[in-house]
């Protein structure tokens, strides 16, 4: 036997017989095997609780517990059931052979011993149970390397899911960031677009309200003294029936009888076309008004009708098409809280919307078929009792959009138009001012080929 290899692993021998005991331990000591000796069984579980051997030779008839109880226990408790036993039986006995085989012996040496035997048989389970441990302790490796390495993926995992989470905080907070500042953005162009265009047309209507109010002043006047002077040619025609040649023939020239008959007419005529210049300029006044920073009551209508107004000039015929005519139909819509000047400003984006789509329309059809389909606005309104809303349709037949349009339209800077035409901020300025600013919906219905809709409700309460 080879000293070096087993130097380090340690026997236990279990024997009562001090003779048997002296003659192993002797034969292993001089093997090189670290002995330990018990001479029964208990005693040989409480060496083990100390010291655990490599390999155990148990003898079997024992005082006290015998050979297969103590190997029982050992191979019942977990920390000793790994520990090979190998019995030490009389020659030709084999039921105790089989039996501690049948216990979880490993092998057996009978008695009288072989020392070459024994050595043998030693050699084979101390390789076996050396080659065991040594397994058992890679295998306790390798199962410690799958454990890190599965607390390291667990950590990466969970590192990659903060990431992840981190990142998508970030973007949405980006993109929160962005929607704030395109928000901002909309309400500086809003405001800037609004003063400018209040300012103007503020400045218009001051401007004419001076003359208008003198001419309207020094009318009445005008009648007042044209229906004297008048008066006094009657008095004269009837006090000098023959005025003289030059007179006659100048009547004659001016037909003076139609001047007199036609001048009162002119007179309220003139009165009509002032009055109707003064209410121009209250209604570009009623547009122009500065927005209170708080709600107030306001008469939809007029913004309607000022917007109309300010884009009287686009539903006028011209060289290239006829008019575009609108149809009103005012409901009992009473005042609405809101701020007018920003509702205004929604009515101008949404019927400059439609007299686009309408002239564009009109470009692309002959007379005969604008004949019998005239190009309209329609613009309706209502209040809805029920949801207490006040509804506003504003609705043309022209010539509509299709689907994948009509689901942008809202979008900021979305315009299907020439840049000198549109700039696409038209209705997200509208749907913002509706939405944001009023509680209100702004909805769109369209289809192509018949026409558009869009219905703007603002709550009354
Ligand atoms: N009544 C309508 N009929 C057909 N298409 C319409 C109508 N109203 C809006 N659109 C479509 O919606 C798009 C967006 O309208 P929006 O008013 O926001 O921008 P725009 O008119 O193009 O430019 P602007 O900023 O000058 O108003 C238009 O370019 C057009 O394609
Ligand atoms: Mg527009």
């Amino acid at each position: 036997m080879n000293n070096l290899s087993f130097s380090k692993n340690t026997l236990l021998i279990v024997d009562d017989n001090p003779t048997n005991l002296g003659v192993i331990f002797n034969v292993l000591d001089e093997a090189g095997l670290e002995v330990l000796v018990a001479q029964d069984g208990e005693s040989a579980l409480q060496k083990i609780e100390y010291v655990t051997p490599d390999l155990i030779l148990l003898d079997i008839m024992m005082p006290g517990i015998d050979g297969f109880e103590t190997c029982s226990r050992l191979k019942s408790n977990p920390s000793t059931s790994g520990i090979p036993i190998i019995f030490m039986t009389a020659l030709g006995n084999t039921d105790q052979k089989v039996k501690g085989l049948s216990l979880g012996a490993v092998d057996y040496i009978t008695k009288p011993f072989q020392k070459e035997e024994v050595l043998a048989r030693i050699q084979v389970h101390l390789e076996l149970r050396n080659l065991t441990k040594d397994l058992a302790s890679k295998n306790q490796l390798l199962q410690e390397k799958i454990e890190e390495k599965t607390t390291l993926e667990k950590t990466l995992q969970q590192l990659n899911q903060e990431l992840e989470k981190r990142v998508e905080d970030r973007t949405s907070e980006l993109k929160q960031a962005l929607q704030t500042l395109q928000q901002a953005q909309l309400q500086l162009i809003q405001s800037e677009k609004m003063s400018t265009l209040g300012q103007l047309v503020a400045g218009v209507a001051h401007e004419i309200n001076n003359p208008v109010g003198f001419i309207k002043g020094n009318l009445t006047h005008a009648e007042t003294y044209i229906q004297d002077l008048l008066e006094i040619v009657h008095l004269y025609q009837q006090q000098f029936p023959s005025p003289g040649a030059a007179i006659a023939t100048r009547a004659e020239e001016v037909d003076l009888e139609y001047l007199i008959q036609d001048l009162p007419e002119l007179i309220s005529s003139m009165k009509v076309g002032v009055e109707r210049i003064r209410q121009i300029s209250v209604s570009l006044r009623t547009f122009s008004r500065a927005d209170s920073t708080s709600k107030v009551e306001a008469n939809l209508h007029e913004g309607i009708d000022s917007a109309l107004l300010i884009l009287q000039h686009r539903l006028k015929a011209n060289d290239k098409r006829p008019k575009i005519e609108v149809v009103k139909e005012y409901g009992n819509l009473s005042l609405v809280p809101c701020y007018p000047g920003q509702l205004n400003q929604v009515f101008i984006n949404i019927i400059a919307n439609a007299i686009d789509a309408l002239e564009d329309s009109l470009l692309k059809q002959n007379l005969e078929e604008i004949k019998v389909n005239p190009r309209q606005i329609m613009i309706h309104t209502e209040v809805d009792r029920h949801r207490n809303v006040a509804i506003i349709h504003i609705k043309d037949n022209g010539l509509g959009m299709p689907e994948e349009v009509c689901t942008k339209i809202f979008d900021y800077l979305f315009t299907t138009k020439p840049a000198e035409k549109g700039t696409g901020l038209g209705l997200s300025i509208s749907h913002q001012i509706v939405v944001e600013k009023h509680d209100g919906q702004l909805s769109c219905f369209s289809e192509q080929g018949v026409g558009t809709e869009f219905i703007i409700e603002i709550p009354l309460a």
